[in-house]
């Protein structure tokens, strides 16, 4: 969830599941990675998280969301999108110079954090941190409204769904991801994980996701950057093909769970497994260059 008044932050934060892409979303992302990862990438992150189940990266995937809300992790609010200053239906595009503000945005936060792993003169507890800063904005980096600066992201857009109020924002980083999984629950970010990697290994998305890499590469600042750049433009895009296709009149006040969400549907699924996909390459490119 992105930029909302310091009166909504409090209320929503206090509600379980209200989080970006929801939580649920995030540890789909993680889950898709960890079926992708290298071995070595596998063992390297264990031992940094301190975790040897199967759930590393998920168990982790959302603890950005929360350390936001702190007095300590408050700085770090800016760092889960960027403001693209285009003019959806008609126009988008993510210009970084324009875009990422002097407090730093998801594209500078992924270098920063990436950066800081890569370092060894960094102690194991700033690097558990940049780990977890990456995989959870590699997430949300996908969310298409995580880079749109209109209406506070769709924040202010209030809509319906299934007849309870909320905003254009908060149904893309939760509603509509739950109701094609199914829940809310680590197990069907779980369950989601399992099928989105089938897709990428032998389903829609097979003669794809070699193409979801490239550019991908941690070797310098600049090509990092520019790693970031990328995925925040292809989400964006989807914020004038999809997700305010018809302006912002179509979608304020309305009730959106359904043609809407049928639309959505496709662009949510592609993202998700998307960024799980890119992300255990991106952490493989870590763990190759540390
Ligand atoms: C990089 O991350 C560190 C650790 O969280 C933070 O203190 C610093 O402000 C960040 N720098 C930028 C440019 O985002």
């Amino acid at each position: 969830m992105a930029r909302l008044p310091a009166i909504a932050l409090l209320a929503s934060a206090a509600l379980p599941g209200a989080l970006a892409w929801g939580a649920m979303g995030h540890e789909t992302v993680a889950y898709i990675a960890s079926n992708f990862v290298s071995s070595a990438t596998k063992t390297y992150f264990q031992d940094l998280l301190g975790d040897t189940s199967a759930n590393y990266l998920a168990s982790v995937a959302a603890w950005a969301d929360s350390y936001r809300y702190t007095s300590a992790g408050s700085f770090s609010a800016p760092f889960h999108y960027i403001d693209a200053n285009d003019s959806p239906p008609s126009a988008c595009g993510v210009d970084y110079a324009r875009d990422c503000g002097a407090a730093g945005c998801i594209v500078s936060a992924l270098q920063n954090y990436t950066s800081i792993l890569l370092d060894g003169r960094y102690s194991a507890a700033n690097h558990q941190i940049a780990a977890k800063m990456i995989i959870h904005f590699a997430g949300d980096i996908g969310q298409p409204l995580h880079c749109e600066a209109l209406d506070v992201g769709g924040n202010s857009i209030d809509v319906v769904y299934d007849g309870e109020d909320t905003n254009l924002h908060a149904i893309w980083d939760s509603d509509i991801p739950e109701s094609i999984s199914g829940g809310s629950s680590l197990a069907s970010a779980k369950s989601w994980a399992t099928t989105l990697t089938t897709a990428i290994n032998s389903g829609e998305y097979k003669s794809q996701a070699a193409s979801w890499l490239t550019g991908l590469s941690v070797a310098t600042a600049a090509i990092q950057q520019a790693t970031a750049l990328k995925w925040a433009a292809e989400a964006n895009a989807y914020v004038c093909s999809t997700v305010l296709q018809g302006g912002v009149a179509a979608v304020e006040n309305k009730e959106l769970s359904g043609a809407y969400t049928t639309t959505a549907d496709p662009v949510v699924k592609l993202q998700i497994a998307k960024q799980g996909y890119r992300l255990a390459k991106y952490l493989d490119a870590i763990v190759a260059a540390a």
